[in-house]
């Protein structure tokens, strides 16, 4: 089933504003749960930076997903949101003091460690607290992903993660650590993933990395092989769910997993990614030289990702039906990176219309801003309006 929109409701909402189909969120959290039921040691933990919106929390929450944190804001939101603290991963390249003092106080899951000075200012504050941290490496497999660049973290050049050749030397080291309990490796090699091959090539890269760990004699327990699972941008409204059979069957068919091992996922965009659109509202339409242009009240201070990575959002207009016409879509923020969408095809469009960009669920309204002092979006469910 694909977003609907009642635009009556909406009309009366002030623009623009984040618009979540609790229907469709609903469905992906079943269709995850179908899949990884098949798989009763795989855990999937949803990375709230994704969309930290406390509605769509309590939603993701009541699902039953655990939780992939990247700062203290964030663990402090979901266990707001009523997430179990021992649901809690962390991860970060540069993690706060006040931050590894709150996941030791709160007792979550696992710390992401990313560097050796990281593993050694945890086992001081845990030391100090008389905790003992879990802990697991992330490990930069130098594993490419068929993704914009500024969304590949798993090669060497990446500021992520801990080299390969440098692993079994910092785990016989966080061994020696009183405070310090090792358990795994975490992994991550970027974001809107759709080419399965890629995932297999990282379940292919961890196979080698246990064969080594384990003629070293260093066992693991937990195989965190972070997100990345990509949505359908292009065909949003006829393919909403995302491809969750083929992404766990391709780790259920490659990973070799040792007993008692359990799989981690940290799925951000296809949790949260098509169940939000961003709603705005036309306040001119102007025909240059060449062009029309629809001139909306968002800007990239709602939605970024077109201004950041040439990303596309399906447009559509919810108030016209007519004839298509060729516009360029844009905001009123004055930088000429501030534009949505150029040379689309809208139904003929006019002042006061509502256009909503869809599969904007993630990092849409987490990644507003407050530039040129505008206000932020307000996210609405479909069930309250
Ligand atoms: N785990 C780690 C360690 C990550 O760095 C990320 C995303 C995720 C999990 C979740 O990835 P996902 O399943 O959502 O692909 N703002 C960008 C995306 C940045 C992703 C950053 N890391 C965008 O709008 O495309």
């Amino acid at each position: 089933m694909a977003i609907t929109f009642n635009v009556e409701k909406l009309a009366d909402i002030r623009t623009p504003f984040y618009y979540y189909d609790t229907n469709i969120l609903r469905q992906t959290l079943d269709a995850i749960k179908t899949e990884t039921q098949k798989y009763p040691n795989y855990f999937v933990h949803y990375a709230v930076k994704a969309n930290a919106n406390m509605k769509v929390l309590k939603i993701i929450n009541e699902a039953g997903l655990g939780i992939d944190c990247v700062s203290g804001g964030e663990i402090e939101q979901v266990l707001a949101a009523g997430f179990p603290a021992d649901k809690i991963v962390f991860a970060g390249v540069g993690k706060s003091d006040w931050e590894i003092e709150l996941g030791l106080d709160k007792d979550i899951f696992c710390f992401n460690v990313e560097s050796i000075p990281e593993l050694e200012v945890i086992n001081e504050i845990a030391a100090a607290k008389g905790k003992t941290a879990t802990v697991c490496f992330r490990i930069n497999p130098n594993v490419g992903a068929h993704t914009h660049a500024n969304i590949t973290t798993g090669l060497a050049e990446n500021k992520f993660g801990i080299a390969m050749e440098d692993m079994e030397k910092f785990i016989l080291l966080a061994k020696t650590l009183k405070n310090i309990q090792f358990k795994g490796l975490h992994f991550h090699i970027g974001s809107q993933i759709l080419e399965m091959d890629d995932f297999a090539a990282l379940a292919n890269r961890i196979n080698e990395l246990q064969d080594k760990l384990e003629a070293a004699g260093l066992p693991i327990e937990i195989i965190n092989v972070g997100g990345g699972l990509g949505i359908d941008y292009d065909n949003p409204q006829e393919n909403p769910i995302p491809d969750f059979a083929s992404y766990f069957a391709t780790y259920n068919k490659l990973l070799k997993l040792r007993p008692n091992q359990t799989v981690h996922f940290e799925l951000g965009r296809s949790v949260v990614g098509q169940c939000g659109a961003l709603i705005t509202k036309v306040n001119y339409v102007k025909e240059g030289s060449h062009k029309k242009f629809v001139i909306v009240d968002a800007g990239f201070t709602d939605l970024i990702r077109p201004a950041l990575y040439d990303a596309h959002h399906k447009t559509i207009n919810l108030c016209s039906d007519a004839e298509e016409e060729t516009y360029d879509v844009v905001g009123p923020i004055c930088e000429s990176s501030d534009v949505f969408a150029k040379g689309i095809q809208l139904s003929k469009t006019k002042r006061g219309d509502l256009i909503a960009m869809l599969s904007a669920g993630a990092y849409g309204e987490i990644m507003a801003s407050g530039y040129n002092c505008r206000r932020l979006p307000i996210g609405y469910m479909s069930d309250e309006l």
